[in-house]
């Protein structure tokens, strides 16, 4: 399979190491899997400790020189970057689709908006003010000034190869940070282009450094960042149960971190809401990347009142939703991303069944060949499904299914909708619909999360804080909250003024 590209030297096989493109030491490789149809797409490193090792050593003889650039001439060198990726939409769009399975619509969108990242932290690099304190005492004068933390590993994840790359990087840079990255094992080959087009905005070498490493050899590539102290920060999007292990081990050398974990998002629907903007709001959160989003909804909770009427509407647009390979330009759900994403979601809702759920519609795996129209094809699709009648003893009331499944719960009262919804270790994304003024303040109040869709399905902006409370981790992503997580605050006192 080839993805059709304009400039096919996008495609990159090697690592991005001090400004040069390097097969791994060990020179083993890995294998990209297109996922709508199980065939090998393209080759990358297999990266181990060694190269782990490289890229922070030229992340940290990079950093002097980067940092002491004015925050206007980093801008210029994002914006330029920001243009190039907006020039190399599609082709971007056609690799994201290829190595991660989404619809090109959805992939167009994730490079507008992974773009929307650099363009903003390219503004906010020449705005990183610190502060003069009235000083307490005459004669001295108090600085507050705001310094980067240094060299930064990004960990990045599958569903946004693009997106959350970028988000990472942006601000990373625009700090006076330089960075050394690992993308997802299924999706590397995004990122590789993304660091290819920033190597040709002329970013300086050892600016951005990049390796590729297989789920095996993902910990040998971690562990030489955990362990080494010049890795100031690390920024992660991924599983809490990671997340967790990452924060335990850089505590040896008390690393910043910024964890962007699970969720496992509460959808509510109130009885004064209105239901078709319910309805729609729920399918653009719930089936954006079929559902393989860490905001999207994972429990829908419908007042008794207006439950039947919304599983009803719910259920007519649900098997109207069109499945297949992002090759279909009219596909709007693709694959998932591997065999064992599609076994969790068989597993949810088989336990579901058995807990007294009604299946409304999907509810089944579907066969590659046919969906996509191609014999032989081996891709992982499964059915957009609604469940009603869920309640908290199944599997997927407790853990995110990570896919199109859509369960129903009926609620009475506010009170019991916000101890349900609350009801979970997890606090990234709640959404609810109401009309009524009152109740609007009410519930966002008590919702434990760190994002909330009030009337609103589609929440992901740059200029918004993106972040979970609880174990869906801290630090924020996009906004003027952005750079906090990349800088540190220097205290100045000068005396003897008098
Ligand atoms: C995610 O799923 O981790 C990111 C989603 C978003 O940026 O909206």
């Amino acid at each position: 399979m080839h993805a059709n590209l304009t400039r096919a030297e996008l495609l990159r096989a090697h690592n991005y190491i001090g400004g040069q493109w390097l097969p791994a030491a060990s020179g083993e490789q890995l294998a990209v899997v297109n996922p709508a149809t199980g065939a090998i797409f393209a080759h990358v490193a297999d990266s181990g400790a060694a190269d782990a090792l490289a890229a922070v050593d030229a992340a940290q003889a990079a950093f002097g020189s980067w940092r002491a650039r004015s925050g206007r001439e980093r801008a210029q060198l994002l914006k330029r970057w920001h243009a190039l990726i907006l020039a190399n939409q599609e082709d971007l769009a056609r690799i994201i689709s290829t190595e991660q399975g989404k619809p090109l619509a959805e992939s167009r969108g994730e490079v507008l908006y992974g773009a929307s990242y650099v363009e903003w932290f390219a503004e906010e690099a020449t705005r990183t003010y610190g502060d003069l304190i009235p000083e307490p005492v005459r004669g001295r004068k108090l600085m507050a000034v705001k310094e980067p933390v240094g060299v930064v590993a990004a960990i990045t994840p599958w569903n946004f190869p693009l997106a959350m790359i970028a988000r990472k990087f942006a601000p990373a840079l625009a700090a006076g940070c330089t960075v050394v990255a690992k993308p997802a094992e299924d999706t590397p080959l995004t990122a590789l282009a993304l660091v290819r087009l920033a190597e040709e905005a002329g970013l300086p070498p050892g600016t951005i450094n990049i390796v590729s490493a297989s789920r095996e050899r993902t910990p040998e590539v971690v562990d030489v960042w955990l362990a080494d102290s010049r890795v100031r920060k690390i920024t992660f999007t991924g599983s809490t149960p990671v997340g967790k292990h990452l924060a335990r081990e850089s505590a040896g050398t008390l690393k910043k971190l910024s964890l962007e974990l699970g969720g496992n998002a509460p959808f509510i629907v109130f009885e004064d809401a209105d239901l078709d903007a319910a309805v729609e709001g729920l399918m653009v959160s719930k089936f954006r990347n079929a559902g393989q989003t860490c905001v999207c909804p994972n429990r829908v909770f419908v007042q008794a009142s207006v439950h039947d009427a919304f599983v009803h509407k719910l259920g007519e647009r649900v098997s109207a939703l069109r499945v297949g390979p992002a090759s279909h330009e009219a596909s709007q759900i693709g694959p998932m991303i591997n065999a064992r994403a599609v076994e969790k979601i068989e597993r949810h809702v088989q336990d579901a069944l058995a807990h007294g759920a009604r299946l409304v519609v999907g509810g089944k795996r579907l066969d590659a060949a046919q969906v996509s129209g191609t014999p032989g094809a081996a891709g992982h699709y499964y059915a957009p499904t609604v469940l009603a009648h869920a309640n908290t003893s199944m599997a997927l009331a407790q853990e995110e299914t990570f896919g199109p499944v859509v369960p129903v719960f009926r609620f009475s009262t506010e009170a019991e909708v916000i101890r349900l919804a609350n009801d979970t270790p997890f606090g990234l994304a709640a959404y609810f619909y109401s009309r009524d003024a009152a109740r609007v303040w009410r519930v966002a109040d008590q919702l434990e999360t760190g994002i909330v869709g009030i009337n609103e399905g589609a929440l992901a902006a740059e200029a918004a804080p993106f972040g979970g409370v609880k174990e869906s981790g801290y630090g924020r992503e996009g906004s003027r909250h952005g750079l906090d997580d990349y800088q540190h605050i220097k205290y100045l006192c000068q005396g003897g003024l008098l």
